[in-house]
């Protein structure tokens, strides 16, 4: 196992092939709704595949500050979560801690908005404070919520006081399934039907979900950008199957692409089509990708990808495509790097907002490195071709920077070093380790 601390970089060796199969973790999304519907719904939920990882772990420890009951949750192991029922939330005699995890903050403001009476403060991580909470607590004040924090209530610690909550039509500004969620999950307890409508379809995984378990919800618009749901079904406990997480299958996808005489199969991948637009990407580009055994398993498609080394070309990101792949940019900048041509992302803004400042972030680290990549406010231009050199590299807290800046420094002409590689585990705990094994 590589041993891994704060304190000490981990060395990233230049060069080495990678082979072999490997299997991804179970998917953060999927795993965080699994978890939360599991809270509110009546009876057992089990799931399968849950995502052995910091931010589930987050949500898990908050619903149990509540009164859940949610077992152990470790690699390998069934989760059992006894639900309470839509009304069942009890107040918490402690502050719920989110950690680095944003989807654990939105969607449980979502969630206890509507809980009459209680009072909830929510907090996180150094990173977690500083983004924007407003974009949630706006549509739900809209419904009757009351939340207040720093910055007229956009940033954590907030404090939830549950209020009646009216049921709305409300349209978001960007297309986040963040956001879109935790309105729908407000709009479960609240009087009269919501609607939710957005600029571009964001994942689904909370429409496919909550279908699943009961609620009365329609999506429509002619690119499913439009959720109603009707309060009033009850929600009933189900067996959750988590596919593997496409946006940690992305790692091996781009690396593969890019490493000389690599060959990677990564099997048991999510592949629903709001975040398969990496695919789309490494297709653009010329990739040797294949999808085998494609499946449905609970309801998302999924599918083994192999992808092998070969020229790519550089490519062209914007518009709706941006939220099918909006937490893989930081790898396809790497994948840049080896394209041919000057590749383009636009409309990525919403990368500013994320665990840090993305598009700032793998510029300065790239950079680093001597790639030729520039940031403007909602994108970035790289060139490819460039060559990359070893350099001292830092992840900067991030768990998609540490795990791009891993498949780049097999690219460099010298060996690097990694700071803070340890941020990997927000997502893929096991990432190092498996580097390790596939590296031949
Ligand atoms: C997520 C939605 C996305 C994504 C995040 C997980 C989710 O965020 O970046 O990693 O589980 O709903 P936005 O909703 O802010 O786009």
């Amino acid at each position: 196992m590589v041993q891994l601390s704060s304190s000490t970089p981990l060395p990233l060796p230049a060069g080495g092939r990678l082979r072999g199969s490997v299997r991804v973790p179970g998917d953060k999304s999927i795993s965080h709704r699994a978890l939360l519907f599991g809270a509110i719904a009546g009876g057992e939920t089990r799931i399968e595949g849950l995502l052995p990882a910091e931010d589930p772990l987050s949500t898990a420890a908050c619903l149990r500050a509540m009164g859940v009951e949610v077992s152990p949750i470790a690699a390998g192991q069934l989760v059992r979560v006894q639900g309470v029922g839509l009304d069942g939330l009890q107040e918490p005699g402690e502050v719920l801690e989110c950690g680095n995890s944003g989807t654990t903050m939105r969607l449980m403001l979502g969630l206890l908005a509507g809980r009459q009476g209680r009072h909830f403060v929510l907090n996180g991580d150094g990173s977690l404070r500083g983004r924007p909470m407003r974009r949630v607590g706006d549509p739900l004040t809209a419904m009757g919520a009351s939340i207040h924090g720093r910055s007229g209530g956009n940033f954590a610690p907030l404090a939830v006081l549950g209020r009646p909550l009216q049921g709305s039509t409300l349209h978001t500004p960007v297309a986040s399934a963040q956001v879109k969620s935790a309105i729908l999950l407000a709009a479960l307890t609240a009087r009269g039907d919501t609607t939710v409508i957005e600029p571009a379809q964001s994942r689904d995984h909370s429409e496919r979900m909550l279908r699943a378990f009961g609620a009365d919800l329609e999506v429509g618009g002619e690119a499913r950008t439009c959720v109603t749901v009707r309060p009033g079904a009850s929600l009933t406990g189900q067996h959750v199957v988590v596919p593997g997480d496409i946006s940690s299958a992305a790692f091996w996808l781009v690396a593969a692409a890019v490493i000389p005489g690599a060959e990677l199969t990564v099997e048991n991948v999510g592949l629903n089509p709001s975040r398969t637009g990496i695919l789309d990407v490494l297709e653009q580009m010329g990739a040797r990708l294949e999808v085998l055994q494609r499946r449905t398993v609970a309801g998302e498609p999924v599918g083994d990808l192999r992808v092998s080394h070969g020229p790519l070309q550089a490519f062209d990101i914007g518009g709706d495509l941006v939220p099918r792949l909006v937490d893989e940019i930081p790898v396809l900048a790497v994948a840049a790097c080896c394209a041919e041509g000057i590749s383009r992302i636009r409309d990525a803004a919403e990368l500013r907002v994320k665990e840090t400042d993305r598009l700032a972030v793998m510029t300065r680290q790239l950079g680093a490195m001597g790639a030729r990549i520039e940031a403007f406010d909602d994108g970035l231009a790289i060139t490819g071709g460039v060559p990359l050199h070893g350099a001292e590299l830092d992840s900067e807290t991030d768990h998609r920077v540490a795990m791009s800046l891993a498949v780049a420094s097999r690219l460099a002409s010298g060996d690097s070093l990694l700071h803070r590689p340890e941020a990997a585990a927000v997502s893929y705990p096991g990432f190092w380790d498996d580097l390790q094994r596939l590296s031949t």
